[in-house]
């Protein structure tokens, strides 16, 4: 892909120096256009030498080449990061009073624009009109994140982690701009294994990296829904922009948490690699092997609570709102009776639930892993259920599409 990395002079632009390593990583052709100003944070040379491109600021610089008109037509994604307050009015006015606007207003590929400011200037009436007026004409502008500003104030206006800006853009070159269809929707997410205690330093765990849950929470918050994410145990995954994380170590605590906020979501999305069984006794200091050495060859365990399963049987008794959709992953892998496919289409039936992916998982496969595929089943009433099979794609790719597949699905309000 060619890649157009804009910048704007503000203090996040030292981010943008990890947004060009990580597109050039992915073997992407990335071409650095900073404002004037951003000049002022991150020298010219550092962006030439990570670009392994020339860079200019003016339309009348290498002139001959018309640069503004070439790189704009040629651009696959522009990505600004960060594209500050006076970018984006300067961007809705349709300026090009520079190289970076002027390629904006030349191009016709996907525009992703991460601003990055102080709270004020970000909640001030002109701000927002102009991201709205942004959005209307197809543009992506990301919602920042919310944490440490300049100094010592907090509040949103935090540039999110470069990591993360590249995986939603990338996502959005995929798909085409993010719609901002869950303005209004509150959306409960769990994420990442459950550890279950053997004795202090020991566990029972599981593989899973949260990536997929991370994801869909994240993708979910840009479409404009309100999002708490229950973590268990996950890979060091950076907070998603305007998501509300809650961190729990067992399934215990995490069918606490779901059951604490669970009242109060339109919809349940439990993406956790859930640990089913957990030790009968978890000893309160280490097990030593001379000592004990019969709880240590042999562990009894017993069964952990079914998180989806409890959730789906509180709403058919009316403790969760009838209306609150619920959804879930099963993890699968096929054998001597049965397809990973046909496993998922039983689960779907045994849970009550309303959504489904089916992933194949195994060593290398799905956990911890950047990509995903499957399947995603809809039940519906009185029929099958709809099967949509999910191509190999990135996990933001795949969340897209599961919150596409949630939005399809209806439940009557009253029973
Ligand atoms: N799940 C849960 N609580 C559990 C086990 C699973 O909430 N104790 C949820 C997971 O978050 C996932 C779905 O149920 O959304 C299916 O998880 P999976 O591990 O595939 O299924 P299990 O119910 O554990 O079934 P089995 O191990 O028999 O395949």
């Amino acid at each position: 892909m060619r890649i157009i990395v804009g910048v704007a002079g503000g203090i996040a632009a030292y981010k943008a120096c990890h947004l060009v390593r990580n597109f050039k990583e992915t073997g992407d052709e990335v071409r650095v256009i900073p404002t004037p100003s951003a000049l002022n944070f991150v020298g010219a040379a550092t962006f030439e030498a990570l670009s392994g491109n020339p860079v200019n600021t003016s339309v009348f610089e290498g002139v001959d080449e018309v640069q503004h008109v070439r790189l704009g037509q040629e651009a696959d994604a522009i990505v600004i990061a960060p594209a500050t307050a006076d970018l984006l009015a300067r961007l809705a006015a349709g300026r090009a009073d520079d190289l970076l606007s002027a390629t904006v207003l030349v191009a016709t590929c996907p525009v992703i624009l991460s601003p990055a400011m102080h709270t004020e200037m970000w909640l001030n009436p002109a701000t927002q009109a102009n991201v709205e007026l942004l959005r209307s004409r197809g543009m992506t502008v990301l919602e920042p994140a919310s944490g440490r500003l300049t100094g010592v104030d907090s509040g949103p206006g935090r540039l999110p982690e470069p990591e993360q800006i590249a995986d939603l853009a990338r996502m959005v070159v995929a798909g085409g701009a993010l719609p901002r269809d869950m303005v209004g929707r509150s959306l409960l997410v769990t994420a990442g294994g459950t550890q279950e205690n053997l004795d202090p330093v020991r566990y029972l765990g599981n593989r899973s990296s949260g990536r997929q849950g991370f994801a869909l929470a994240e993708v979910a918050a840009q479409r404009g829904a309100r999002v708490r994410l229950i973590a268990g145990v996950t890979d060091a995954l950076p907070v998603p922009a305007g998501v509300r994380v809650e961190r729990v170590t067992s399934t215990a605590e995490m069918a606490a948490a779901v059951e604490r906020h669970r009242a109060e979501a339109d919809a349940i999305v439990m993406a956790a690699a859930v640990s089913d069984f957990r030790p009968a006794r978890a000893a309160e200091s280490k097990l030593k092997k001379g000592r004990d050495e019969g709880s240590l060859t042999a562990v009894p365990l017993v069964e952990n609570p079914d998180i989806l399963r409890a959730t789906v049987l509180a709403r058919e008794r009316g403790e969760v709102p009838r209306g609150t959709v619920i959804a879930g992953f099963a993890a699968e892998t096929g054998d001597a009776e049965r397809s990973a496919l046909e496993h998922g289409l039983a689960k779907l039936e045994r849970k009550g639930c309303d959504l489904l992916m089916c992933n194949e998982v195994g060593v290398g496969k799905v956990f911890g892993e950047r990509r995903n595929r499957g399947w995603l089943l809809r039940a519906r009433p009185g029929e099958s259920a709809a099967v949509e099979e999910v191509a190999d794609a990135s996990k933001h790719e795949v969340a897209r599409a599961y919150l596409d597949a949630l939005g399809a699905v209806t439940r009557p309000l009253q029973v």
